[in-house]
């Protein structure tokens, strides 16, 4: 056994902050990328890096050459996600790499509308293998990732969260945990919620975002009929405007107002808090 680790989505949010983390505590990884020349940029030069697509099963074999684990995570925003990730799935089935640890969300089994994740989880365990399922839940990045214009500009958090509460996570805590559950043992067959220290609404977190960024922002806690029009108006494609409602119908209905012990249990350190990573991304 190598215990080489492939890391799928490795530019992205969480995949940055598990490279990071592999590279802090000096384990055996390959970053899985689709282009290495922008990869190298956001990874640095020290990250050993694949061309690596899912939708390209050429690109399989190379990528998994001595890899014996997979940090598995899909892009959001697809909403045939299972079916892009079959492909690789087959693969690493056919190939023997049966130590898969995969990303899902928190909530994921009342999207039923969007069943990709628990389609995938389903596979993976009717397959046989040896998986590990991390449920996270809201990032706390994604004020940063998804909203930076509304409240650098607009003075507003404008999502269709209602007035329910989410404990948003720190994706440097969901990297934590994930690098735990790839190199320690004790893991097989378990599914973890993995959560920040407390549940906040939008209100809550635009309090907070007011306090780092020294002015007030608002929540107008849009309907989800006004959050698809303003989306509408915006020229987003528009399959977004109904994922996002019924992404963010999870923390509207309180299905996501949840405090899991998973980062402290796990990691030995505390969950970051919200204000913690608004007053980094923001101030
Ligand atoms: N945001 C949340 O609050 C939240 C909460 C819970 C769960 N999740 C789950 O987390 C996942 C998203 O994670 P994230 O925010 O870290 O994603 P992200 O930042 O959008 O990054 C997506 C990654 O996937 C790669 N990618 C895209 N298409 C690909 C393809 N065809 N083949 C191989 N790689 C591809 C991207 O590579 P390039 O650089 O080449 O584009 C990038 O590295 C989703 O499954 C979502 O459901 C999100």
């Amino acid at each position: 056994m190598s215990n080489k680790i492939l890391v799928t989505g490795a530019t992205g949010t969480i995949g940055k902050a598990v490279v990071k983390a592999l590279l802090q505590q000096n384990k055996s990884f390959v970053a899985a990328v689709r282009n290495a020349a922008t990869a190298s940029e956001k990874l640095g030069n020290e990250v050993d890096l694949v061309t690596f697509d899912f939708d390209d099963p050429t690109t399989f074999e190379a990528a998994t050459n001595g890899v014996d684990k997979v940090f598995l995570l899909g892009p959001p925003l697809v909403l045939t996600l299972d079916k892009l990730l079959t492909p690789f799935i087959d693969f690493l089935n056919t190939k023997g790499i049966k130590r898969v640890v995969y990303v899902g969300a928190l909530g994921m089994e009342k999207l039923t509308d969007l069943p990709f994740h628990v389609n995938i989880i389903q596979k993976l365990k009717d397959e046989s293998f040896d998986y590990t399922i991390l449920k996270p839940s809201f990032f706390a990045q994604n004020f940063k990732n998804y909203e930076w214009e509304n409240i650098t500009q607009r003075n507003i958090t404008f999502t269709p969260a209602g007035n329910g509460k989410v404990g948003f996570v720190d994706v440097n805590d969901i990297a934590l945990v994930a690098i735990k559950v790839l190199t320690e043992d004790g893991h097989s067959g378990k599914e973890y919620d993995i959560t920040g220290p407390e549940t906040l609404s939008y209100t809550d977190a635009a309090s907070i975002l007011s306090a780092v960024t020294n002015k007030k922002i608002f929540y107008p806690n849009p309907t989800p009929e006004e959050y698809t029009d303003a989306l509408k108006n915006a020229g987003a494609p528009h399959f977004v405007a109904p994922y996002m409602v019924s992404v963010y119908a999870l923390i509207a209905n309180n299905n996501v107002n949840v405090i899991s012990p998973v980062v402290e249990e796990l990691t030995g350190k505390k969950p970051t808090s919200l204000r913690e990573v608004l007053q980094a991304d923001f101030s």
